[in-house]
Parts: C-alpha cells; structure tokens; sequence
C-alpha cells in the first residue's frame, strides 16, 4: 500500500499545478490528484505522489512535470454546449461582424480551451451552414488549449457515438460526419477550417494575433481570481472594440476585471469595455 500523501507533498503538487496552469487545487480534492495521477505514476515507475512531488520539487522541467497537469486538466466538451453562445453567434455576433468588415478582412474566430475540439466544430459548422452571409469572405477558427492529448483526439475529429449525442443536431451529425466503425468522423471540409495549436492561457497571448470572437469557456472556473483577472486582461488585448467574448454558464467578468463588459439583455457574452482599453 502507498504511503498517505504528505502536507508537504500536496502543496508541492498543488503548487506545479497552479504555476504551470492556473489550476486551484484544494485539499479537498486530494482524492482527484489520487485518481488522475495514478497512470503518470505507473509509466514513470514510481511508488506515490510522494515520490513524484519529489521528483517534480527537484526538476521542475521534467517532463513529468507536464504530464502531471495535463492529466490533472477536466477535459469534457461536447457540440454546441449550452446551445445559447451558439446561437448568439450564428443570428448576432457573425452578422454585425461581417457588417462592420470590408469584405477583405480575414474573421477571427478562438476556441480558448478547446479540449477535444467540439466547441471549434461547433462554430465551423455554424459557418458552413452559414456561406450566403459569409459570401467569399474568409474565416479562420483556431482551437488552443494546454492538453495535448486533447488537442490530437480534436485534430483527429473522430468522435463515439455518446459524444455526438450530445448536443448536436442529428441533422448536422448526417450531414458532417461519417460513421467509421463504432464511431464518427467530422468532415474533412469542417475539419479543414479549425487549426489546433497547443497553448497555455497563462502564457503570452500575443503571437496569437487578434481575434473577432473568443470563446473561452469552462475553464476559468478553474482559475482563482488573480489568475481569472490576469487572463480576461491578456484575452482582452486580442480583440477588437467590436469584438465578443463568450464565457461558460457559471463564468462571468463582473467582480474580475473592467476591460470587459456584459452585453445587454444577453447572458454570457461580453463587449469589449473601450474606456478601459484606451485607458
Ligand atoms: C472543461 S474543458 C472546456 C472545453 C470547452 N471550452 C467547453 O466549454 O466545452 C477545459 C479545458 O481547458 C484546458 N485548460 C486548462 N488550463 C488551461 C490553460 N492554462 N491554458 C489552456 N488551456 C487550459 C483543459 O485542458 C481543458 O481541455
């Protein structure tokens, strides 16, 4: 039987987690360090997370270190989630967008925590269905996130049969996937318009360039509010005075930082706050 996790080792651990990824961890939640770290632990040989807070102590740039946060991240997803962002983009966002566009300009579309990429689907079908709006204007979504497991199942759009019964439409299930064995693959015309990139929402955001519409969503919640204020502030640098920003149901701005703004009458989407950026 492995030895109990030590006060010493758990604040080591919770320590990597919140450096490297933002993650809270409670002492509460020692049971999840148990579960999800007990894979890394196995592949590296080692007895408990005793012995791997050590080893993360001593090397923080080992590369076990990553793997530590990547197993720690929640990665659940599903199409269309909370259906509501989705359609504010579809009916409000995408047209006032294009409106205030010249038909040269590129829209610029983030998914901000991507996981295994049906919130990036989600929108790139939205656009297909979209194309008399859209005309020859031209639109790149880009998925990010910091768990590269997740990034490749979302490169790789092959879905089970329980992840696209959730939430999509069984219309767009015939018409953007292919059954493939006990599964189902997206498109290659929808999976051609996302690009998936690994990237940490703590890092610097700026070579990410500017972005339209950003979705950042079921991840801050993870986040204390330093970390919340630091990331809504970097998100917010990206993006236009026009632009709109779609947090999760339980996520909000108000109490975390000025530089954006609720948008009117609508639940979960926000304006860029002007004032603040050009203070
Ligand atoms: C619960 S999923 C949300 C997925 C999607 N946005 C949705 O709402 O369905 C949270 C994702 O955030 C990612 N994540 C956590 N910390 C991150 C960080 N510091 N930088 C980038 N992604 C992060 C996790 O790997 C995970 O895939």
């Amino acid at each position: 039987m492995s030895a109990p996790l030590t006060s010493s080792a758990f604040a080591a651990l919770a320590d990597l987690l919140k450096t490297k990824s933002g993650l809270i961890i409670g002492p509460d939640k020692t049971y999840l360090l148990e579960t999800r770290l007990g894979p890394v632990l196995k592949r590296a040989g080692l007895t408990d997370l005793n012995a791997l807070a050590e080893r993360v102590k001593r090397a923080p740039h080992d590369p076990i270190a990553r793997d530590v946060v990547e197993a720690m991240t929640t990665n659940e997803s599903f199409f269309f989630r909370d259906d509501k962002p989705f359609q504010h983009f579809r009916a409000q966002a995408l047209p006032r967008l294009l409106a205030a566009r010249p038909a040269s300009a590129t829209l610029r579309i983030w998914s901000a925590a991507s996981s295994s990429g049906q919130e990036a689907y989600s929108l790139a079908m939205i656009l297909a269905e979209s194309k008399a709006l859209l005309g020859s204007r031209t639109v790149e979504i880009i998925g990010t996130d910091i768990a590269r497991d997740q990034l490749a199942r979302a490169q790789q759009g092959l879905y089970t049969q329980f992840e696209v019964q959730r939430g999509l439409p069984v219309q767009m299930l015939m018409r953007y996937f292919k059954k493939e064995d006990a599964n189902w693959r997206i498109a290659d015309a929808i999976r051609s318009m996302v690009k998936f990139r690994e990237w940490n929402l703590l890092g610097d955001l700026r070579a990410l360039g500017l972005f339209d519409v950003v979705l950042c969503r079921n991840v801050l919640i993870y986040f204390d509010q330093p970390t919340k204020a630091r990331v809504l502030d970097a998100i917010a640098a990206q993006m236009p005075t026009d632009g709109a920003l779609y947090l999760g149901g339980a996520e909000t701005v108000l109490g975390i930082t000025g530089r954006f703004a609720p948008m009117p009458g609508e639940r979960g989407v926000y304006g860029v706050n002007a004032a603040r950026v050009a203070a």
